[in-house]
C-alpha cells in the first residue's frame, strides 16, 4: 500500500478528533459557537475529505485495473492538503480575535487547499483515462474484470 494513502486515512483521524475537541468546547461553552466554520472545515473538508482523498486513491486504481499515473501528485496533493486546512482552520480561528494575518492565512490555505483537491481531481481522471477498462469501453466491448494488483489481499 502506498504510504499516502495510509497517511491520508491517519490524517483524516487526526482532523475527525481535532473537530470533535472544538465540538465539544463549543457545546460545553456555547459562546464559542463562533469557532463554528474552523469546526465544519476540520470535520467536512479534514474527516471526510481526507478520508474519501485515501480510500478513493487505493480504491480507484484497483477498480480500473491502472495504478494511478501520477504517484509524486499524489504526495504534493497530501501535503498540500495538510498544510491548507491547517493555514484555513487557524485563518478562521484568528479572525474572530481580529489577528491582522488571518485573512492571509485563510487565503494561503484555501490555495494550498485547493491545490490539493486540484491533484485530486487531475489523477484520478487521468487514472480512469489511462485504464484498458476505459480503452474497452470506447470502442463499445464489455469492460474487464478487475486485474489483481501485486499487493491486493
Ligand atoms: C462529537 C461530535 C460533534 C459535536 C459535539 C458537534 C457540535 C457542534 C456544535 C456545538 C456546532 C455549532 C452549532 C451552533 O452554531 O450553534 C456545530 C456546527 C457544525 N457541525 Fe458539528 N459537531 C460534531 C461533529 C460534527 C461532524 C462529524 C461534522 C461533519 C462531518 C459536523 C459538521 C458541522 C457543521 C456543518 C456545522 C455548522 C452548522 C451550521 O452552522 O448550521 N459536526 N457542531
Ligand atoms: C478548498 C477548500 C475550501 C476552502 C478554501 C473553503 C473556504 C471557505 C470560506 C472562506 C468560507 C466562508 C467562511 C466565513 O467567511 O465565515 C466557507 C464557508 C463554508 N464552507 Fe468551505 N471551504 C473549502 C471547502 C469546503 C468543503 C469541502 C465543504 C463541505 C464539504 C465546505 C463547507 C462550507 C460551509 C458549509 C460553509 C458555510 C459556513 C458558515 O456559514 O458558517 N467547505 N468556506
Amino acid at each position: 500500500m502506498d504510504w499516502f494513502v495510509r497517511a491520508f486515512l491517519k490524517a483524516s483521524l487526526v482532523w475527525l478528533s481535532l473537530a470533535v475537541l472544538l465540538a465539544l468546547v463549543m457545546a460545553f461553552v456555547p459562546t464559542l459557537t463562533v469557532y463554528r466554520t474552523a469546526h465544519l472545515h476540520m470535520a467536512l473538508l479534514g474527516f471526510v475529505g481526507q478520508m474519501i482523498y485515501g480510500v478513493a486513491l487505493h480504491v480507484v486504481p484497483r477498480f480500473f485495473g491502472q495504478p494511478l499515473v501520477h504517484r509524486r501528485l499524489a504526495e504534493v496533493q497530501f501535503w498540500a492538503a495538510q498544510v491548507g486546512l491547517a493555514a484555513l482552520a487557524l485563518g478562521f480561528i484568528t479572525r474572530v480575535h481580529g489577528a491582522p494575518f488571518a485573512t492571509g492565512l485563510i487565503v494561503a490555505g484555501g490555495l494550498a487547499s485547493a491545490l490539493g483537491a486540484g491533484c485530486f481531481v487531475v489523477n484520478v481522471w487521468r487514472t480512469i483515462d489511462a485504464s484498458p477498462m476505459s480503452a474497452v469501453h470506447q470502442r463499445g466491448g464489455r469492460a474487464l474484470t478487475t486485474l489483481p494488483q501485486p499487493d491486493a489481499h
